[in-house]
């Protein structure tokens, strides 16, 4: 038998908190608001979703007098990176399921979409279950990056469905996934399948959001364990007085994580990817500010910081995203060339036959840098951009601007670095209270979505800064969030992603705090993430969305 640590074993019995409008279960009443429209490009996805389009916001009310609904049989699949609280996302549905009636079983398909389309499945009975309750990680069933788009996955999808006696699919996935999820809605109920589908929103970079879904479940957890981390090395930072840490945070292209840690913690610099485009700062530009807050503090007698990365900022410096794009063309239209040569001969390939402003820019590049950027590719031949070691590219390119300013006599000081990347050390972490709790009952809620026989809608729980006992439960079209956008070189329909708003209170706040908190040192310790004890302790709300909401 595998060994559960004794914080497993304790957290276990934890009981995580509903919406009163599921405290009787998930036959609950249904109040349907105006037929909804899309973000944008109405017209559009009104043509592709015609089925679905246009179907009305929901809020549920708890029924307690509602009777029984009849045993059903539902799949469920986790899509994308690993988000605390997937788990419990799960275990709501089941108990959820199980409220409707005792019989209904539970389907949980196989390492993402590809389970679904493959046929691989288990069913998940209360043992499996029970053993997974409020734990971190997707490995009860595993997860996948595969896509569901095409109409031969979504027969398979159906062949397999039918075989298992399926009436409910419930994709607990980030924006794609979901915007897939509608697809299959769409294609299910077009073709008069009788098969509902149900959105659940996850993704720890927090950019699945909208009026109705408050936030991506996972964040919440993620953000704190970074917050920890970042916290530590802040204290070591102020004791030792000796490093600059240079810390990447995920987050594959919204700045959501950065941002809410730079609130937890009060590093001396964050960067913001969004503002960074629509500044439209150059990779010098941002070098450049770095290095004053560098100087200013080492004129004050502190030559040591924390600064704050983006994973995603690569790809916002205007610069930057054309010199990947050219490479990208460049470097596919000579594969087989480029594949027989050596590593540092793909550099001078590159330097020599970019345009002469990417060649500039490129050189302009650490080594290393320019080494990942022609050897790291994906199958497709892109530029890795997630495995950019921007935390290296930023200090080296740092200190190299600080030598020149000590040169010029504006600075004077030492500086010796730390790197970092964050990232999959949040991404299983146990779920805090808040994602235990908002997970399960947006995996219960689901269950009340289903038993409403909607399908297309996002599970959707909201009013998440106040107590749950205030929590407001209900559905979301999903054809609500969707605009038009350019995949691949086709308009696809998607889920609009939800980038760092510049004008939003979040950004506002740290803003206007910045300047104080790069020449001063007012860094935070958030300290790890407390289970049990007092509420003041145990039940934050994130930064973000106290702020979002108008809360303190
Ligand atoms: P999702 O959007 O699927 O939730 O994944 C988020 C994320 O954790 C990003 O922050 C990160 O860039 C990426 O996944 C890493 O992907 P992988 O697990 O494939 O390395």
């Amino acid at each position: 038998m595998n060994q559960i640590s004794p914080l497993q074993k304790a957290r276990a019995a934890y009981a995580p908190k509903l919406p009163p409008a599921l405290a009787h279960g998930a036959m609950v009443r249904v109040i349907e608001g105006a037929p909804t429209t899309a973000v944008a490009d109405v017209e559009k996805i009104r043509e592709i979703f015609k089925t679905t389009f246009g179907s009305p916001a929901l809020t549920f009310e708890a029924d307690p007098s509602a009777k029984g609904g009849k045993a059903i049989n539902v799949g469920v699949i986790l899509s994308g990176g690993q988000a605390p609280g997937g788990h419990n996302v799960i275990a709501g549905l089941f108990d959820g399921l199980k409220s409707i009636h005792p019989d209904c079983r539970l389907y949980g398909f196989l390492k993402g979409p590809d389970g679904l389309v493959r046929d691989e499945y288990m069913e998940l009975t209360s043992d499996v279950i029970d053993a997974y309750r409020n734990t971190g990680g997707f490995d009860m069933i595993g997860s996948g990056r595969t896509k569901l788009e095409t109409d031969e996955q979504f027969e398979a999808a159906r062949r397999n469905c039918e075989v298992l006696g399926i009436s409910a699919l419930v994709i607990i996935g980030g924006d794609d996934s979901n915007t897939n999820a509608c697809m299959l809605a769409e294609y299910f109920k077009s073709n008069n399948i009788p098969i509902q589908v149900i959105g659940c929103p996850k993704t720890i970079d927090g950019d699945l959001k909208n009026e109705w879904i408050e936030a991506s479940f996972g964040f919440d957890t993620a953000c704190r364990v970074y917050s920890e981390l970042i916290g530590n090395i802040g204290r070591d930072a102020n004791s030792a007085k000796k490093y600059w840490h240079f810390i990447k945070l995920m987050g594959r292209s919204a700045s959501h994580i950065a941002l809410e840690c730079a609130l937890q913690t009060q590093p001396n610099i964050a960067i913001i990817s969004e503002e960074v485009a629509a500044k439209k700062m150059t990779l010098a530009k941002i070098v450049e500010e770095i290095a004053v807050v560098v100087a200013a503090r080492a004129a004050a007698g502190m030559n040591f910081g924390v600064a704050l990365i983006p994973e995603g900022l690569i790809e916002f410096v205007p610069e930057i995203k054309v010199l990947i794009a050219e490479l990208n063309d460049l470097l596919a239209a000579n594969a087989a060339k480029v594949d027989a040569m050596e590593k540092s001969d793909k550099v001078a390939f590159a330097a020599e036959n970019l345009s002469a402003d990417s060649a500039a820019v490129f050189r302009s590049l650490p080594a290393g840098i320019q080494m990942q950027l022609c050897n790291d590719r994906d199958p497709h031949g892109n530029v890795q951009v997630s495995l950019i070691e921007t935390e290296k590219m930023l200090a080296e390119m740092v200190g190299t601007r600080l030598k020149a300013m000590k040169a010029e006599g504006s600075y004077n000081g030492k500086f010796s670095t730390q790197v970092h990347f964050f990232g999959y050390e949040g991404r299983c972490a146990a779920p805090s209270n808040f994602d235990a709790d908002y997970c399960y009952s947006l995996g219960y809620n689901a269950s009340a979505l289903i038993a409403a026989g909607r399908t297309g809608y996002m599970s959707s729980v909201r009013n998440t800064t106040k107590p749950a006992s205030e929590w407001i439960a209900g559905g979301i079209p999903i054809t609500m969030m969707m605009n038009i956008e350019r995949r691949h070189g086709h308009d696809k329909p998607v889920i609009q992603k939800a980038l760092v708003k510049l004008d939003g209170a979040p950004f506002e706040y740290f803003a206007a705090h910045r300047a104080e908190w790069a020449t001063e040192t007012a860094y935070v310790y958030p300290g790890p993430i407390q289970y049990f004890g007092p509420s003041e302790v145990c039940d934050l709300v994130t930064k973000t969305l106290m702020l979002e909401r108008g809360d303190k």
